[in-house]
């Protein structure tokens, strides 16, 4: 019989190059005031060839393992819609990076919730006891899909890794996830896509994009919350994708939970795509805004469409700045 899975480790890795609005104002028709006034990015990090989705990945793990003391685990997910290449799957190769050959590895595709994706199944593998440890990794390189003057999907993107290591425990040890909940609808597939042609970049259609984002995640906060018998109120701290500021506090104030529990990073990174929240987590964790056995939500929406969410409390934790 398994058992609960426990946060144990966390880290996060973010490419050098820092792309601010007044950089992306003299590629394309924006401005650092619009970019701040509609979705409270600031700069973003934009990744070279030598960073990889992969390399990224490879940090940010490596850093999980040392935050939670390890240097083995029984299985690796890498949450990634961003490859280094069509096939074979990133996972392996970031497990041998880390010198864990032969383990159990694999890529989950689920865009922007793709970490939340991961995460829950990781922690369905431990409860079923199929394993006891697994490193959830959610990594992205979006930017080199983007139209370089599209300045719709421009300013939101740039590049990152995050991760977590998760480990056998029991329901009331800090860091453990309490409840899951994930969902897809594909009719909405064409909302976030790459067609699969010659030259195609990303295409985003954003207002609809939004809305469905708010109404997806809030559902699925409310339904986590009541599997762990939470009332809105006694959230600590809400950790959805950072896509948008204004999606997160309308997101916190359908759900009754106060804008101020609200986890910001996307002014420092925009959105990463899979890594958002590992790194929105990462930087709760430098920042000191939580404490152990915190209540935690994390939700995420996207491509697909996708969406989820999880209850989880705040580990015990030691985490170094990826900034
Ligand atoms: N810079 C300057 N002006 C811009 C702009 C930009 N980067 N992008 C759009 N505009 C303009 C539009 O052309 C429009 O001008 P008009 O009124 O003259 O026609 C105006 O700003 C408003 O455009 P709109 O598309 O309504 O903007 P918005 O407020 O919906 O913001 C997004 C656009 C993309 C930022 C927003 O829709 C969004 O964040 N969507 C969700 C994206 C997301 O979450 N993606 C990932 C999900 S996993």
């Amino acid at each position: 019989m398994g058992s609960t899975a426990v946060i144990r480790g966390l880290g996060g890795a973010l490419p050098r190059r820092v792309v601010t609005n007044h950089h992306l104002s003299i590629l394309m028709d924006t401005s650092d005031e619009w970019i701040k006034r509609r979705t409270g990015i600031k700069e973003r990090r934009h990744s070279d060839e030598t960073e990889s989705t992969s390399v990224l990945a490879t940090i940010a793990a490596r850093r999980a393992m040392v935050s939670a003391g390890v240097d083995t685990v029984g299985l690796l997910i890498v949450a990634t819609s961003t490859p280094d290449q069509v096939c074979p799957a990133t996972a392996p190769k970031v497990a041998s990076n880390l010198g864990l050959h032969g383990i159990a590895a694999y890529d989950i595709s689920a865009v922007c919730s793709g970490f939340v994706y991961a995460l829950a199944t990781a922690s369905w593998a431990i409860r079923s006891g199929a394993v006891t440890s697994v490193l959830v990794i959610g990594a992205d390189t979006f930017t080199s899909l983007l139209d370089p003057i599209d300045r719709t999907t421009g300013v939101i993107f740039g590049d990152g890794a995050g991760a977590v290591y998760i480990s056998a425990g029991t329901d009331n040890e800090p860091g453990a996830i309490l409840a899951t909940t994930l969902h897809s609808d594909g009719r909405g597939e064409t909302l976030i896509q790459v067609p699969r042609t010659d030259g195609a970049y990303f295409e985003m259609q954003g207002k609809e994009v939004f809305k469905q984002a708010v109404s997806a995640m809030s559902d699925s906060v409310e339904t986590v919350l009541s599997s762990v018998g939470w009332a809105a109120e006694d959230v600590d701290s809400l950790i959805a994708h950072q896509a948008n500021l204004r999606i997160l506090t309308t997101v916190a104030s359908v759900t009754g939970i106060h804008d101020s529990k609200a986890e910001i990073h996307l002014d420092r990174v925009g959105n990463t795509s899979a890594a958002s929240i590992p790194l929105a987590m990462t930087n709760a964790g430098t920042k000191g805004h939580r404490t152990p056995g915190d209540k935690v939500v994390l939700t995420a929406f996207g491509g697909g469409t996708t969406w989820g969410a999880v209850a989880m409390t705040w580990p015990i934790i030691s985490v170094v700045d990826p900034h």
